[in-house]
């Protein structure tokens, strides 16, 4: 247990309202520092009503608001971020919030002496990869302003830890869902689009076969997976946190018909599609973390469906699943 302060950017996000509950169980307290610009303003008094968190409505660009908010606190988690689909619609914006308010935040750490600072960081520095399971010494090839400011992130930590000894780790995230989860989210938006129609007594319609995969996985495995990263004895270099089984898009959409409970058959619309593939490799994330993931994408499906109303942007309290036993992995 601790009684130590977090500062927590983006934390009032999808991801972040997984977390600080969990940090709350811990005993830190946390500083959440958001712009709110896609931050859930009730969620986040819910947790403030605990006393244990507290909520700065500022932007990352300010560098001095950065500086001046860190004051006092022993740990830093920093997800403030735009989204990718924003990054290519807006790259100034993109660079402005993930390039420099990355920089921000990690120069305040390294002056304050931070003991750790967790950063989310994402599975797209890879690009298309090579092979699957993508590990974490693979080729980087980011491919958007937002993948770029993502890997830029990961070699301006480095910068910090050789020039002020800065403790950090970067957790490359790879396709999360969960309740909460944004509509409008770049990779996990095909869920809502499935289970919108698959709600109105519709078939799911797939691009191309349908062979593009991703690895998803659940947002409360990747809450406790920065927790653990926030803890670790050891440190210092990016960290896969993903399921390690790439699911198919056809694959997706007969998990979600089976979540829905409709006698559907999913239609294919016979176009040219780009077949990216995703798995994590994720020995790293056992060895370093001790984290292995606990949600299967059955389970964890059928509880998006089940918890989340048509058209909803609200997170649910935290979970309480029943625990299920970690998938198998591809690698
Ligand atoms: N969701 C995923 O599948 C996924 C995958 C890979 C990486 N990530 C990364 O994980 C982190 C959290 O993702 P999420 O899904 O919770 O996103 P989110 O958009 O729900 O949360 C991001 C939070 O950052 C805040 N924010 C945005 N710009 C800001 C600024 N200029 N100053 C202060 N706060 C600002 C937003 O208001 C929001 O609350 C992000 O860094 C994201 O890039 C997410």
């Amino acid at each position: 247990m601790s009684s130590r302060t977090v500062l927590f950017t983006g934390g009032a996000g999808f991801i972040g309202l997984h977390v600080v509950p969990l940090l709350l169980e811990r005993g830190y307290r946390v500083r959440i520092f958001d712009n709110m610009f896609r931050g859930d303003r009730d969620r986040v008094a819910e947790l403030a009503a605990t006393g244990r968190v507290e909520l700065i409505d500022q932007d990352v660009r300010y560098g001095g608001a950065v500086y001046r908010v860190m004051r006092g606190c022993d740990h830093v988690i920093h997800f403030a971020a735009v989204s990718i689909n924003k990054s290519q619609a807006d790259p100034y914006e993109s660079i402005d919030i993930n390039m420099v308010g990355n920089h921000n935040v990690f120069a305040a750490a390294a002056e304050h002496r931070i003991r750790r600072l967790v950063y989310a960081s994402s599975a797209s520095v890879y690009g298309e990869p090579r092979k699957l399971p993508m590990h974490e010494d693979d080729e980087l090839n980011p491919l958007t302003p937002y993948c770029i400011a993502k890997r830029a992130g990961e070699d301006l930590l480095r910068f910090y830890q050789r020039q002020r000894g800065l403790s950090w780790i970067a957790l490359r995230f790879f396709n999360v869902y969960g309740p909460g989860q944004k509509p409008t989210a770049y990779y996990t938006s095909v869920i809502n689009h499935f289970v919108a129609r698959l709600r109105n007594g519709q078939p799911p319609v797939i691009d191309g076969r349908g062979e593009q995969s991703m690895d998803f996985i659940h947002v409360r495995d990747i809450a406790r997976g920065v927790v653990a990263a926030l803890e670790s004895e050891r440190g210092n270099m990016p960290i896969n946190l993903g399921t390690g089984v790439d699911t198919s898009v056809a694959q997706l959409a007969k998990i979600l018909i089976d979540a829905v409970g409709v006698d559907v058959t999913p239609e294919f619309n016979p176009r040219d599609v780009l077949v990216s593939r995703r798995a994590a490799d994720i020995r790293r994330a056992r060895e370093v973390l001790g984290w292995q993931p606990t949600v299967s994408i059955e389970d964890g499906m059928a509880d998006l469906v089940r918890r989340t109303p048509a058209g909803s942007r609200r997170t649910p309290a935290p979970d309480r699943l029943p625990r299920t036993p970690a998938p198998s992995s591809t690698s």
